[in-house]
């Protein structure tokens, strides 16, 4: 296929939709650090919809939750709960990389459309991709303001404390059982992205469960979306437990680098986040499976932090538990240190760290 028309500088946002969107931020500010910078809703002339926009480093995190009966948004949330519902790249151009994205089969969610204000204006499109999720494309060569046409400005009094979170590593997609491949030729048909990684079950299982998983990525790899879906396992996969819950394909986790894995994990416990459990057994293996690493094991044991290594070098990750009462969507804090892994030396201790919860939730 010809080359693709467009660029996709980077991830621009990601739009959750939620119930209950003031308090959601208050929990995205005061457990992990991120600033309210923009807003949208009756005092802005917004009669339907109600919207957060969360910044942290170059992270922009959107929540969004209807404001009346009967809307779109009260039935995704009815569906699925809160989730993510946009996942949106920075484009140099919304209009060729919609009309392009149409071409090679992908569903249309809204056409080009130009939104102005006193700040300049912004084109904006958006396709389906997985499930009810989109992606969204933003062109902002022409706009100064916050984020988009329409936002106010939050003037804080609020001092909140950063937790050093600098921007989006990758997006996850959980897809159910046979329909990953079907994803990732979407992904390659539609925005001409690669495989970048992958593993199947035969590395990821526990006694209960497993998993499938490639990576795709665009051409600059600046975008990575992992597609998941579960694997035959003697109970009920945890992929399978997210898509039970969720009633559909979407995204599992939104994976956040971060310089300084021990500080911001150190920051977000304190502020209560709550992590997935890492057993100390996992830690007295670990400096033979890794080699010496410049972090200090207890330290990183008295967090829960896992470490993996490849051929290029090492990477620190950590995921939270589910942001919601349903077992669905999550975060992972990820620090890299040449490595450009998905963890897969961790996947068997964090399944089996995941399952312990499953059992809790009776869903194993
Ligand atoms: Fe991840």
């Amino acid at each position: 296929m010809k080359k693709i028309p467009y660029t996709i500088f980077g991830f621009d946002h990601c739009e959750m939709y939620v119930g209950n969107a003031k308090q959601a931020s208050h929990y995205y500010q005061s457990t992990m650090g991120f600033n309210l910078v923009a807003y949208q809703g009756l005092e802005t002339g917004n009669r339907e919809t109600v919207s957060y926009v969360l910044n942290q480093g170059l992270i922009n995190l959107v929540l969004t939750s209807p404001l009346v009966k009967n809307t779109e948004i009260g039935k995704h949330i009815d569906r699925h709960g809160d989730g993510m519902k946009a996942i949106s790249f920075l484009v140099d151009d919304a209009t060729i990389a919609w009309d392009e994205s149409i071409k090679r089969g992908a569903q249309s969610e809204f056409e080009p459309k130009t939104l102005e204000d006193e700040n300049g204006s912004i084109i904006m499109s958006a396709i389906r991709t997985f499930g009810d999720t989109v992606h969204s494309f933003i062109e902002r060569k022409k706009y100064n303001g916050i984020f988009l046409p329409g936002f106010k400005d939050i003037d804080k009094s609020k001092k909140i404390q950063n937790t050093d979170l600098v921007h989006i590593d990758h997006v996850v997609g959980n897809q159910p059982s046979g329909e990953m491949k079907t994803v990732c030729k979407f992904y390659e048909n539609v925005f001409g992205w690669h495989r970048f990684w992958s593993v199947d079950d035969k590395d990821i299982n526990t006694k209960y469960s497993s998993l499938r998983s490639i990576v795709m990525a665009n051409n600059n790899e600046k975008i990575k979306i992992p597609i998941n879906e579960p694997a035959d396992g003697l109970k009920i996969s945890q992929i399978q437990e997210f898509i039970d819950y969720y009633d559909d394909s979407g995204v599992q986790h939104l994976a956040l680098s971060t310089k300084n894995i021990i500080k911001t994990v150190e920051k977000m416990r304190e502020n209560g986040v709550d992590f997935l459990p890492t057993p100390k057994s996992y830690y007295e293996k670990l400096e033979k499976r890794i080699g010496t690493i410049d972090e200090d094991i207890a330290e990183l044991s008295r967090l829960g932090i896992l470490v993996d290594k490849d051929e290029n070098g090492y990477m620190l990750q950590i995921f939270t538990k589910p942001l919601q009462d349903r077992p669905t969507l999550f975060f992972e804090i990820i620090q890299r240190k040449g490595s450009n892994s998905f963890g897969k030396g961790n996947f068997k201790a964090l399944f089996e760290s995941i399952e312990r919860e499953q059992q809790k939730r009776g869903n194993l």
